[in-house]
């Protein structure tokens, strides 16, 4: 015991990266994922990596007696939870269908933490707490915003519901991390994202139209009061993400946390624009982009980037990967998918 970590969603883009550096660190990991959003490919990819092959369970972190039996049969005192839905125009759509699974799933794996004793829980939270802030960059103590999405409001509760979990049980430990906008693929192509349908993200879409798929990207506004008149993000590579997470387990296991629950910023510090990330991955691949500049997309902020001065100094954590490599590794992910 000690050693092991429950990842759940631990199949999809970020929780597959996390679990290869877990284990990379010396961790066990178990999987619970209901593939809703990924497949098997991921684990096949993980095993690949490490030449480990990490325990997957398929099932629903909803059902709790489903996760009572992952909780019976299984010896772990750290969770992550990754699972979730984040795809925020669906969640206007149908804000039941992220309240019921965002909500429930977490507050299922708290629940049995509590009854198990198992003491250490990481959330995957999001800058989008942070909405359209009037400061920046942001500092973990920058006031939320009042969520301008049913998923941004999911993340905003569940980090209330952690809060007080911890305040009410002595013996639960919590870390939010809040990332901010997650790029990239692992080096290797052997795991990456998986967007079903049309990409939402940029990312994606820009991988998508490199490879013939999507016909031209639209840069969605010129006229912001930015630099160049794009928005300006922190894009933060996976990997580096990932060992966010590797860090921050290991501060709850080895009780240095400071309070019982905590909120860390996971971002590069440095913001960049649309056009900026466009011409990069232009550069960093050797190819032209078709894009075009389009209207504003509603529900846009101008800008947000983080303040990492908090996991710099409490998790001895920094984002480290250069974004040419970041947008390489994208790329090579792409064509690997497209294979
Ligand atoms: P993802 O969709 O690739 O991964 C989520 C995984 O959870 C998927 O494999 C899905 O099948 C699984 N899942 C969903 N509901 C489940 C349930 N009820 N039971 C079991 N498995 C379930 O998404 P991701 O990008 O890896 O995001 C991971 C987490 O990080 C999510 O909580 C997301 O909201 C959060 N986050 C993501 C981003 C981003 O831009 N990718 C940014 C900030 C926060
Ligand atoms: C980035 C920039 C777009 C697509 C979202 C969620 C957030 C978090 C991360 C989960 C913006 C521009 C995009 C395109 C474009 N997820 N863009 N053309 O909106 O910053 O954040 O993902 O928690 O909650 O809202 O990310 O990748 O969609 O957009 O010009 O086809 O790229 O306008 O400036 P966003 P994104």
């Amino acid at each position: 015991m000690g050693k092991s970590v429950l990842v759940t969603g631990g199949a999809g883009y970020i929780g597959s990266h996390t679990a290869v550096e877990l284990i990379n660190s010396g961790y066990e990991v178990i999987i619970v994922d209901n593939l809703s959003n990924s497949d098997r490919g991921s684990i096949e990819g993980i095993s690949k990596i490490t030449g480990v092959e990490p325990k997957f369970i398929e099932a629903d972190c909803c059902d709790k007696e489903a996760m009572r039996r992952v909780f019976e049969e299984n010896e772990f005192d750290s969770v992550i939870h990754f699972a979730a839905y984040k795809a925020v125009g669906e969640s206007v759509a149908e804000p039941a269908k992220y309240y019921r699974n965002n909500l429930l799933s977490f507050i299922t794996i708290l629940e049995l933490m509590v009854e198990y004793g198992r003491r250490n829980v990481l959330f995957s939270s999001s800058a989008t707490v942070y909405g359209d802030a009037e400061q920046l960059p942001v500092t973990e103590l920058t006031p939320r915003k009042p969520a301008t999405s049913p998923y941004g409001n999911t993340k905003q509760m569940a980090e209330d519901i952690l809060r007080d979990m911890v305040a009410a049980n002595d013996n639960i430990a919590g870390i939010a991390l809040r990332y901010f906008n997650p790029i990239g693929a692992h080096p290797s192509a052997l795991i990456g994202e998986l967007p079903r349908g049309v990409p939402n993200n940029l990312v994606p879409y820009i991988t998508q139209t490199a490879a013939g798929i999507r016909e031209c990207l639209s840069i969605f506004g010129d006229d912001y009061d930015t630099p160049d008149g794009s928005c300006l993000r922190d894009y933060i590579d996976v990997v580096d993400l990932a060992r966010a997470h590797v860090v921050a387990v290991d501060r709850l296991s080895n009780g240095r946390n400071k309070d019982r629950y905590e909120v860390f910023n996971v971002g590069t510090g440095r913001p960049v624009s649309v056009f900026e990330l466009v011409r990069g991955f232009e550069e960093a691949n050797s190819l032209k982009l078709n894009y075009r500049v389009a209207p504003r997309r509603a529900g846009d902020v101008k800008a947000v980037w983080a303040d990492t001065t908090l996991a710099n100094e409490e998790l001895g954590w920094r984002a480290e990967r250069d974004l040419s490599d970041t947008l390489r590794a994208a790329w090579e992910w792409e064509k690997h998918v497209r294979q």
